[in-house]
């Protein structure tokens, strides 16, 4: 986080409060969350699309709506502090709008997505009145139909749409087949039609196509938009600026077909944050200027006016403003391959508070967040304390060699999709999330007990009560 800095006496503070505070309060591994770090992202990403989509000649500047992707990290606290930035919510599954319902979110201010709600959840957000339901299915949509219809209302509906651009970090392949669960692919058949070379409608028979014929036609239903999120952890504003283009071509001859000009736009969410050092992303303000750029490029060129544009970024408002703290146990000297010794520093927590390194092969840095020792540091991997070998926090870093038991690190940028993926393998308590802020420390989700976890195992008598090692 932003307001992450040393004491005077060389240990690590995050907002304020020192790292050894932090966890002789609330003890290890603890998730620690700027809340001043997270509101201005998210004021920063409001304050940057807007400016680029209003700040034009024309007299159509229609600011951008910027939805918190809930599924990176969501509590009660997080909503309302997006809430009060001035951010919408998007949630995900009926689980993560009740949490959004519980924080107070206006319902006109959430979004709900997946490829598979159920009956229950479609049928919540229409009686809500939810903002929008991005569809994701031809077969959805007569869902919505017949569930709204039968309680009188009209749902608001985006389509979730594929335009064959796939993007992540710095590359994009456009054009690709839509080999993949999410979404309503553009074309009939194939890669994604090129409108320019094709004069008849290209899209016809697109699963894309045949929803908004469904979308136009059905009851209850009122299309209000399309939607497509390219991917993850992007640097480059290029795949944005090419899913666009073709989101509005499809607009334009939706318009040209029906008559009816659709009017949001939402670009989803995906862009990246700096893991270490070695990451290098844009400011927001540089990926909205070229995006602004190009989607007012798009629409002269496709002959429409300028749809008013959403975005969904999740792990670029919250990833940052995380940081994990661990205490180091055992610590292991290990020959490698190569003849370098690595030494070994295993943690109290590990892949059931995060994941993603197993999963996705993600890189992390660390630092001894209870003192600052200066001199050599050598090559160290940060593992936990599960039964897996992949059970790894930070691959590669240079650590001081005197880190013992007992010391404190920090994992930075842990802020998204750790909590919120976290598990209870081996039967670890998932930790609590804390917030600071301005000096003060406020537990937003307690950690787990054990007790907690036995309450659930209907062979547990109570006897013997279980006390939390
Ligand atoms: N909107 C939609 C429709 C999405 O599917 C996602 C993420 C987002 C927005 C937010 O994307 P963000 O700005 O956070 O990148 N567990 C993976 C990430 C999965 C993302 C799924 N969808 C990870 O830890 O990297």
């Amino acid at each position: 986080p932003q307001d992450t800095a040393r004491t005077a006496d060389g240990e690590l503070s995050i907002g304020g409060v020192a790292a050894s505070e932090l966890a002789e309060t609330y003890g290890t591994p603890l998730y620690v969350l700027s809340e001043t770090d997270f509101r201005a992202r998210a004021r920063q990403f409001r304050e940057a699309f807007s400016a680029a989509f209003a700040a034009s000649g024309e007299a159509e500047g229609t600011g951008v709506d910027v939805y918190y992707a809930g599924k990176a990290f969501l509590s009660t606290h997080a909503a309302r502090w997006a809430a009060e930035e001035g951010l919408n919510i998007d949630t995900a599954s009926g689980g993560e709008l009740a949490i959004a319902l519980a924080a107070g979110i206006d319902p006109a201010r959430i979004g709900l997505h997946g490829n598979n709600k159920s009956d229950a959840e479609i049928r919540r957000a229409v009686e809500l009145g939810l903002g929008r339901i991005i569809a994701d299915s031809v077969e959805e949509i007569e869902r919505i139909s017949v569930i709204a219809s039968a309680m009188g209302r009209t749902a608001t509906v985006l389509l979730r749409l594929t335009p064959g651009v796939h993007a992540s970090t710095h590359e994009y392949i456009a054009t690709a087949h839509e080999d993949q669960k999410f979404g309503l692919s553009l074309s009939p058949h194939g890669p994604t039609p090129d409108v320019e070379t094709d004069a008849a409608n290209p899209y016809l028979g697109s699963p894309a196509w045949t929803a908004v014929e469904r979308a136009l036609a059905a009851e209850g239903v009122e299309l209000v938009g399309l939607h497509c999120h390219i991917g993850s952890q992007i640097f480059e504003p290029e795949g944005f600026e090419l899913a666009a283009d073709k989101l509005i071509a499809f607009l334009a001859r939706i318009e040209s077909v029906y008559g009816v000009a659709l009017t949001e736009l939402d670009l989803g969410g995906g862009h990246g944050i700096a893991y270490t050092e070695a990451d290098q992303p844009r400011h927001p303000a540089e990926i909205a200027a070229a995006l602004a750029a190009a989607v007012r490029a798009s629409c002269a060129e496709h002959g429409i006016g300028l749809p008013q544009i959403s975005i969904e970024p999740g792990r670029s408002i919250v990833g940052p403003a995380g940081v994990t703290l661990y205490t180091t146990g055992t610590t292991k000297d290990v020959v490698v391959d190569d003849g370098i010794t690595r030494r070994y520093i295993a943690v109290d927590g590990g892949m059931g508070d995060n994941p993603r390194p197993v999963l996705y092969d993600a890189d992390y840095s660390a630092v001894l967040a209870s003192r600052s020792i200066t001199g050599t540091h050598i090559l160290s991997r940060i593992v936990g304390k599960h039964c897996e070998s992949g059970d790894i926090v930070v691959r590669n870093v240079y650590l001081p060699p005197a880190v013992s038991r007992g010391d404190i690190l920090a994992v930075p940028a842990t802020g998204a999709y750790c909590h919120s993926l976290s598990s209870n393998y081996n039967y670890l308590t998932r930790p609590p999330v804390v917030a600071v802020s301005n000096g003060a420390a406020q537990v937003l989700i307690e950690g787990e007990t054990v007790d907690q976890m036995l309450a659930r195992d209907t062979g547990y008598t109570g006897s013997g009560a279980a006390a939390q090692p």
